[in-house]
């Protein structure tokens, strides 16, 4: 019996050896701290310890990221960044020209991510034609999210105009209940404006806006009408909005006490983790106004350059475990988000992600698919942090003048160019 005891212990330890001469570290800043959020953070986690690597949690609450962005930027000052940390569109090339990040290019070639992204999203993660980053998913903005049995009981219709909207809040607020679930967080009001913002201009002149900040769309008639329908839309939110969290603001619509709620897709996240069922427990319908149309927010991990060739090694299987079809899958089904590989069976999604990847490709090719200002795809963090100002500003003062916002938000981009 001992004999055989030994004998095990003796294959078990030589069955650990091939890990240990590549076990390394992994230590990933994220901000996925929520309820939902949380459990698909940890699908990572465990697929990277699963390879025998240890896997160090680097994550900091606050929604949008904003928290978590200040925290690196002290970490990599001091010479000490984590192996990865969630940074996204075109604040990695900022990181690349500092010289800070690693490249991926082997596993790339080797999992063929050329093939497998689409060529906007491979763009944005290279940096002077190198992988830098992993993308994770692809998440959509412009999403309304309902629950259909307090509008039944108020009587109102899931609305597919921004008058549609305003009529449904009217029926809701009426019955009462909270219309708008919404938290007030400069990012989430900055989230609710570029949703109006991309009804209102459309996603040609939201372009213009935000990605080539051209200065007469900024301060336009449609842009002056964004920030009037802002205002109004500040009359259909409770008084306990301010500093509430997106997926506390979730929590209210999930458990009937609002109707719906204004957000991107991670608000998915909170649904699947209260175990409801897209379709009919919840319904996500585009954002009034944006039908066809796709406003993008591609979450990744950019790779920063590393001395211990263990935790290079740990760094590259967590970039190949992100690509795979199996994370691929099971993180975003938690997540909410739609895979980023355009490859993937989508049979086994709920009905949100499957709408969510067909208007991804529709919109790909009619011009509708637009990159995320309020997260961080359109502009620098830069400039979304000015955009957020001026808007946060603007929806807490109710003798704020929309024209006068339209001025300040030209002037405000213009500023920090
Ligand atoms: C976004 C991020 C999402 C989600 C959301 C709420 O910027 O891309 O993954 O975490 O913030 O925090």
């Amino acid at each position: 019996m001992k004999v055989i005891s030994r004998l095990a212990t003796a294959v078990y330890l030589a069955s650990l050896i091939p890990f240990a001469a590549h076990a390394g570290e992994v230590e990933v800043l994220h901000w996925w701290t929520s309820g939902g959020e949380k459990r698909a953070a940890d699908t990572l986690k465990q697929m990277v310890e699963a390879k025998g690597h240890t896997w160090k949690d680097f994550a900091v609450a606050g929604g949008g990221g904003e928290a978590a962005m200040t925290v690196l930027k002290t970490r990599a000052v001091s010479g000490n960044p984590p192996a990865a940390a969630q940074i996204k569109g075109p604040d990695i090339q900022e990181w690349g020209e500092l010289g800070l990040l690693t490249d991926l290019n082997e596993v790339a070639k080797r999992q063929k991510w050329d093939e497998l992204l689409p060529s906007q999203v491979a763009d944005i993660m290279k940096y002077d034609g190198d992988y830098v980053a992993v993308p994770v998913n692809v998440h959509r903005v412009n999403w309304l999210w309902i629950n259909p049995e307090v509008f039944a009981k108020a009587g109102a219709k899931p609305p597919t105009t921004l008058d549609e909207l305003f009529t449904a809040a009217d029926k809701l607020k009426a019955a009462g209940f909270i219309a708008i679930a919404h938290g007030g967080q400069p990012w989430q009001d900055g989230t609710v404006f570029e949703d109006l913002a991309f009804a209102i201009l459309g996603p040609a002149d939201f372009r213009k806006a935000f990605v080539d900040q051209d200065e007469a769309v900024l301060t336009g008639d449609k842009m002056v009408e964004v920030f009037a329908t802002l205002k109004k839309l500040h009359g259909y939110i409770d008084a306990n909005a301010a500093g509430r969290d997106w997926n506390a603001a979730a929590g209210l619509v999930i458990n009937g006490k609002a109707g719906m709620q204004i957000m991107g897709d991670w608000a998915k996240s909170e649904w699947t983790a209260a175990g409801k069922i897209a379709g009919e427990d919840y319904s996500c319908i585009p954002f009034p106004g944006t039908q066809g149309s796709f406003a993008y927010n591609i979450d990744s991990l950019a790779m920063f350059k590393l001395a211990d060739a263990d935790n290079r090694k740990a760094q590259e299987d967590l970039a190949e475990i992100v690509m795979g079809k199996e994370f691929q899958a099971i993180f975003n089904k938690n997540k909410g988000s739609i895979p980023v590989r355009q490859d993937m069976d989508m049979s086994s999604f709920d009905s949100c992600a499957q709408a969510s990847m067909k208007d991804f490709k529709e919109a790909a090719g009619n011009g509708g698919l637009q990159p995320s200002l309020a997260h961080g795809m359109a502009a620098s963090s830069y400039v979304q942090g000015a955009v957020f100002d001026v808007v946060t500003n603007f929806f807490n003062d109710a003798n704020a003048d929309p024209k006068k916002a339209a001025q300040q938000l030209a002037a405000a981009i213009q500023a920090v160019q």
